[in-house]
């Protein structure tokens, strides 16, 4: 099974395991049916996806403030879609569980040692010594427990009626730095839904769109997954409840292979990274297994090619998918094939972010399928971790601000003005 821990105890991991099934489920089927029914929309061209949020949540992120504040910019984020492309926004964090990381090397060297790499909160400690780096299944209880809390305040907040339109002034607070309001495409949208806002053409407190927050993770961890995947007592069939949508990722997507033999037999939406590497015919076999019978809202691929091979590597898949008649949802991942490294850090430049979501607007067109949404990697804090965009942030500036534990996150000026770019590649009509 790929990209699982190495569990030094197999005894305390069974013991874990058995707590966490007698563990209340995360999400109820019901909220997941609802994310499912959403989706339909997509490709019928009334919704969109914006799933964002970060790449390894921390458990320190679970934090009232920094959840506030990633509300904060997620509901700016889906007002820029909605009111610039008319489009129902789906918003899904990647939030409430987003503990666990595949990489690419078992073993980072630090100061000449050989260490395991770091896994993701759920499984070791960022850390860099060799004692912390030990995976400790006490991790999954513990993940558990802050993605439950996590999830409560975001349900508080959307229940207690946060993402109303009227609280626009204070979602823009705290982190809105003084680059952000310069932009003039946020100064314009912010006088015309003031101005509308006055005029009573939107009612004071309407939601910014749907009213949930949906979570997600990349459902990695085999024996968490199973553990919240239960019957749906009330209607039948079995669930993943420890998100609304799990995807799976670009290193664990073999069709002959774990994850996805366990994602064809839950009722939640699917997503799944394509890289550039992706054979079709394994694509192919994938799909077929995932969804058997052709649901139009179930699996969702997200592409994430790379600027420079999105236009010939996503139309190939895109051409293959639409010859076998079978239904998919597309969603753009701008970040997973821009990464580089400067100086130790990994880095990811806004101009290649911007370029490969507006090739992937074009290609969908070109090919005649709806642009489903995108996939962010984001953080509502100030970091230095993207080159680029409206703080003009450069590769001298790197480490002012270097705080994700895996990849680098746009900082929340920059997430919202890749709002404004994804609206306009769908507003334009070339
Ligand atoms: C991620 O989403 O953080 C990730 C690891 O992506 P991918 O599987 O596309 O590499
Ligand atoms: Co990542």
């Amino acid at each position: 099974m790929k990209q699982q821990p190495d569990w030094p105890d197999g005894k305390h991991l069974e013991e874990v395991v058995a707590r966490l099934r007698q563990m209340p489920s995360l999400v109820f089927s019901g909220e997941t049916r609802k994310l499912r029914q959403a989706l339909t929309g997509v490709n019928e061209g009334n919704n969109f996806i914006l799933q964002v949020g970060n790449c390894a949540e921390s458990f320190s992120d679970c934090h009232g403030p920094k959840i506030h504040n990633f509300l904060r910019i997620v509901l700016q984020m889906a007002l820029v879609v909605k009111y610039k492309t008319g489009r129902q926004v789906i918003k899904i964090g990647r939030i409430g569980g987003q503990y666990a990381k595949p990489r690419s090397d078992d073993y980072e060297s630090i100061d000449g040692k050989e260490i395991p790499s770091y896994r993701g909160d759920m499984v070791n400690d960022w850390a860099p010594t060799y004692e912390a780096r030990i995976p400790n299944p006490d991790r999954l209880l513990e993940g558990y427990f802050r993605s439950a809390a996590t999830l409560n305040l975001i349900r508080a907040f959307t229940q207690g009626g946060y993402n109303e339109i009227r609280n626009l002034r204070d979602w823009r607070e705290h982190f809105f730095s003084r680059d952000i309001s310069r932009l003039p495409y946020y100064m314009k949208l912010e006088e015309d839904l003031t101005s509308a806002l006055e005029n009573k053409e939107i009612a004071f407190n309407a939601t910014s769109e749907r009213d949930e927050i949906f979570i997600s993770h990349e459902g990695l961890l085999l024996d968490y997954e199973e553990a919240f995947t239960r019957i749906d007592t009330t209607f039948g069939g079995y669930y993943d409840t420890s998100a609304h949508l799990v995807w799976i990722g670009n290193r664990t997507r073999q069709s002959n292979g774990a994850h996805v033999e366990f994602a064809r037999g839950i009722g939640n939406p699917i997503g799944v990274k394509v890289g550039p590497d992706c054979d079709p015919d394994d694509l192919l076999t994938l799909i077929k297994k995932i969804n058997p019978r052709n649901e139009a809202n179930k699996l969702v691929l997200i592409s994430r090619m790379g600027q420079d091979r999105i236009r010939k590597d996503l139309k190939s898949l895109i051409q293959v998918i639409k010859s076998n008649k079978l239904n998919v949802v597309w969603v753009c991942d701008p970040m997973h094939g821009n990464t580089f490294a400067h100086n130790g850090y990994k880095v990811r430049a806004f101009d290649d972010i911007a370029a490969e979501i507006r090739s992937f607007v074009k290609v969908c067109r070109n090919e005649n399928v709806i642009p489903g949404g995108v996939h962010l990697e984001i953080t509502a804090e100030n970091v230095t971790e993207c080159i680029g965009g409206i703080n003009g942030l450069t590769l001298s500036g790197i480490s002012d601000n270097y705080a994700t534990k895996v990849d680098p996150r746009l900082n929340a000026a920059q997430a919202l003005e890749t709002a404004f770019i994804v609206s306009e590649s769908l507003s334009r009509r070339d």
